[in-house]
């Protein structure tokens, strides 16, 4: 009895240890009321790592692929369609990039008074459009894909979507438009020896291992832009 009575004299005053109580219930409280507000911050925070993770392996998977060049598909390098503000008529049913129409023009007219009739057979084709004449023609002609892509590109992958390729044809020999035997007219043969002065360059040459040799099909490198968009085709 002697014992205890000493104990509760040593002991914390009962109204320190009510105190030290409400400290503690109230910490709980405001962890209560906060923990979904922490578990909030935790989820966005480990779902924005996690995208990053994400993310980073797509960047590394981009950068090998590209090392790698295979952005190919059937031998055809991808390229952006044009937008509309960029493309100008020089024909009622011939658009192209603003860019190279001056350059093209003057050089139909330069032929001209050459004696040589430049005609445009095709300039800027949509998307859409380059998904009809690869679909529909590759089943016409009853061909596989990849046989199919050696004369025509992918929807997404050709020159045309650009604005800056342009299909040439020779005026007075029309049986040769989108023909191999174009490289016979006085049109082509003019072409190869002028051409570059207005920074024409044949895209498909007779050695390119992809795609079939086409003497009618001229891409503009004449500006920045051009030259960019066809970076990925000179470097190889
Ligand atoms: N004929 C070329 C390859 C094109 O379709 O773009
Ligand atoms: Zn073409």
């Amino acid at each position: 009895m002697e014992q205890n009575k000493d104990i509760n004299q040593i002991d914390i005053p009962l109204a320190k240890r009510t105190y030290l109580k409400n400290h503690n219930s109230i910490l709980l409280k405001k962890l209560l009321i906060f923990s979904p507000f922490i578990f909030l911050l935790f989820s966005l925070f480990s779902l924005s790592f996690i995208r990053k993770l994400e993310l980073d392996q797509f960047i590394n998977l981009d950068f090998q692929t590209k090392r790698k060049g295979d952005h190919r598909i059937l031998g055809h390098l991808p390229y952006k369609e044009t937008p509309m503000e960029k493309l100008v008529f020089i024909e009622t049913n011939i658009k192209v990039h603003v860019d190279m129409r001056d350059s093209l023009l003057k050089m139909r007219e330069e032929a001209k008074k050459d004696g040589i009739y430049l005609v445009f057979l095709s300039g800027y084709r949509s998307i859409n459009l380059q998904n009809e004449i690869f679909y529909s023609l590759k089943s016409l002609r009853n061909q596989e894909a990849a046989e199919r892509a050696r004369v025509s590109a992918p929807p997404g992958y050709s020159e045309h979507s650009t604005g800056f390729a342009i299909d040439i044809g020779d005026a007075t020999q029309r049986g040769t438009d989108f023909e191999t035997e174009f490289e016979n007219t006085e049109a082509f043969k003019w072409l190869e020896k002028n051409a570059a002065k207005f920074h024409f360059k044949l895209s498909f040459k007779k050695n390119n291992k992809y795609i079939d040799y086409e003497p009618w099909h001229w891409r503009y490198e004449g500006s920045i832009e051009a030259l960019k968009v066809f970076e990925g085709s000179n470097r190889k």
